[in-house]
């Protein structure tokens, strides 16, 4: 017990440090990561998402930027045979990369990208019921890499999730196909990355 105790509190400064820590794309280029992503991949200790997550299918964001720096996502998600949509707001934190949902207390990281293939977004979310964090890999195309899932599984465990918490989301045209219906008009400019 006496030789526990030191490694116990060892691990819970490693746990700390690492929930302290979440590192963010240095110099987020906001113009070249907006546009439409695929949620591809979710690991999350919600208890929610761990609910639904066998019955989930890849969902579309669509990122933009406001001229002060926030984050505007527009999320559509097949939900029981329809689209559902959401928007949300975060407002910019600190640095680019870095934001903070106006309403809920949710902190949302840009931990990695590469603008074309691949990101990986880190969120936070704590109310009163439960604190939950989630990792989610967004892909410009549907179709993933093994070796892009692969790093995604490797990043699970380093943030304290398990792989048990991971869902690979199956691919789904429900949605995406019906988007210009969904958000008519102006709304999708952000467009880039041939979805037409
Ligand atoms: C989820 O993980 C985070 C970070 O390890 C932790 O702070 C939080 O309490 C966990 N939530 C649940 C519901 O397990």
């Amino acid at each position: 017990m006496t030789t526990a105790l030191p490694s116990l509190a060892l691990a819970l400064l490693c746990l700390l440090r690492a929930g302290a820590q979440v590192s963010v794309q240095p110099d987020l280029d906001t113009e070249k990561f907006a546009g439409a992503w695929y949620v591809t991949a979710i690991a999350s200790n919600c208890s929610i998402f761990l609910k639904m997550k066998d019955g989930m299918k890849s969902s579309m964001a669509i990122i933009s930027f406001m001229p002060e720096g926030d984050l505007a996502m527009k999320l559509v998600l097949p939900l029981m045979d329809k689209c559902q949509k959401f928007e949300l707001l975060f407002q910019q934190s600190g640095q680019a990369g870095h934001y903070r949902g106006a309403q809920e207390k949710r902190d949302v990281r840009v931990m990695e990208t590469d603008y074309s293939c691949y990101a990986v977004l880190h969120e936070a979310h704590h109310s009163e019921g439960e604190s939950s964090m989630a990792l989610q890999l967004l892909t410009r195309e549907q179709d993933v890499s093994p070796q892009l899932l692969q790093k995604f599984m490797e990043l699970i465990p380093t943030m304290g999730l398990t792989e048990d918490m991971l869902t690979i989301l199956p691919k789904s045209d429900q949605c995406t196909r019906d988007i210009r219906r969904v958000w008519p008009g102006k709304a999708v400019t952000p467009f880039q990355h041939g979805l037409d």
